[in-house]
């Protein structure tokens, strides 16, 4: 089967063909981050306009990059939640318009199942069970992951998810949207130790998560310094590691109470290299990524989330153009 998948749900246009048994054939993104740094965050009304001006020249350039027609295409994959109501349905309408005429089913995907199942794309891929952390702009979970569709939540922000803490921090540290992959960089420069920020709900049980308080302890510690730039590398590196630590406490327990041994962990933030670093020194644990690429939103992921599923489950097709902006 090949699954054309469209992905529209924030600032990034991505088309990508899924073949079951060939393999990703071809992926293709455009980021509008530049058009919405000018306004320090996404702007719904323009993230619509751009997805439903470059969807289908990149269909046509997937299609032209895989060698293939239209008529070659057995179901199209589109994220229908969560995320901007009017981003996600660009993706919807273009993606069931195409469904219908060319008589294939339409997949209505959840972008964080997509996001989920995106470290299943690379070699070695993880074998289930495992644990999933999602960590992205907009979530922050602990999935308990028994196989396709088979989810359990485990744990959750209550409050800002990391990569919005991340952003958040690093704005108010001066720098632009969005700042995670900044503040990452700029942590590289900071001196180790020489601020100490807390590591929110660690030290009560459960899987929850906090991150808005970092982000106001980061604030104060910025008004109590001259605001040099050392000052700001040691404050992202102060939040950095916190955050850093405060995931991988929240991991080991995840691991500890469903006995699994493998870690999957996807997201933008899936992309930070200090997180990747302290994970990885985890014993006893084998943990799985995304390619760089893939970290951040994609059309690859849902693709393969809609083979997947279909596969899996022999996906049911509900004719509506329903999206769910706050899809759980
Ligand atoms: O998954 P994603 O592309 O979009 C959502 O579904 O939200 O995640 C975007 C988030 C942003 O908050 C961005 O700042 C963060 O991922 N991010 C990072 C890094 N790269 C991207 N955060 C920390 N370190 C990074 N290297
Ligand atoms: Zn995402």
């Amino acid at each position: 089967m090949r699954v054309l998948g469209i992905e529209s749900s924030c600032d990034e246009t991505g088309i990508a063909i899924y073949d079951t048994e060939k393999g990703l054939l071809a992926h293709r993104l455009f980021s509008q981050i530049a058009m919405h740094a000018e306004y320090g965050g996404v702007v719904p009304e323009l993230a619509s306009r751009d997805h439903i001006r470059k969807t289908l020249p990149l269909i046509e350039e997937v299609l032209s990059e895989a060698g293939l027609s239209r008529s070659d295409i057995d179901g199209i994959a589109y994220t229908a939640g969560p995320g901007l109501a009017g981003a996600l349905l660009v993706g919807a309408a273009i993606g069931r318009s195409l469904a219908w005429a060319l008589n294939i089913p339409a997949l209505a995907i959840n972008h964080m199942e997509g996001h989920l199942l995106s470290p299943l794309l690379e070699t070695p891929s993880p074998a289930f069970p495992f644990v999933s952390l999602l960590v992205s702009g907009g979530h922050t979970l602990l999935v308990d992951v028994k196989g396709v569709g088979q989810y359990e939540l485990l744990g959750e922000s209550i409050d800002d998810a990391v990569g919005e803490a991340f952003d958040k921090t690093a704005k108010l540290l001066g720098m632009d949207y969005p700042g995670g992959p900044y503040l990452a960089a700029k942590a590289e420069q900071g001196i180790a130790d020489r601020f100490v920020f807390p590591r929110p709900m660690t030290n009560r049980p459960g899987l929850d998560f906090s991150f808005s308080g970092l982000k106001t302890f980061a604030m104060n510690t910025w008004l109590d310094t001259k605001q040099t730039e050392q000052d700001k590398a040691d404050i992202a590196l102060a939040f950095q590691t916190a955050v850093v630590e405060t995931l991988a406490i929240k991991c080991k327990r995840a691991l500890k109470q469903t006995g699994h041994k493998r870690l999957v962990v996807a997201g933008g933030v899936s992309a930070n290299k200090a997180l990747r670093h302290k994970l990885d020194s985890m014993k006893g644990v084998e943990v799985f990524y995304p390619r760089q690429a893939f970290c951040s939103d994609n059309g690859a992921m849902i693709a393969f989330a809609g083979a997947m599923r279909h596969e899996a489950m022999k996906y049911q097709d509900v004719p509506s153009f329903t999206v769910r902006p706050r899809w759980p």
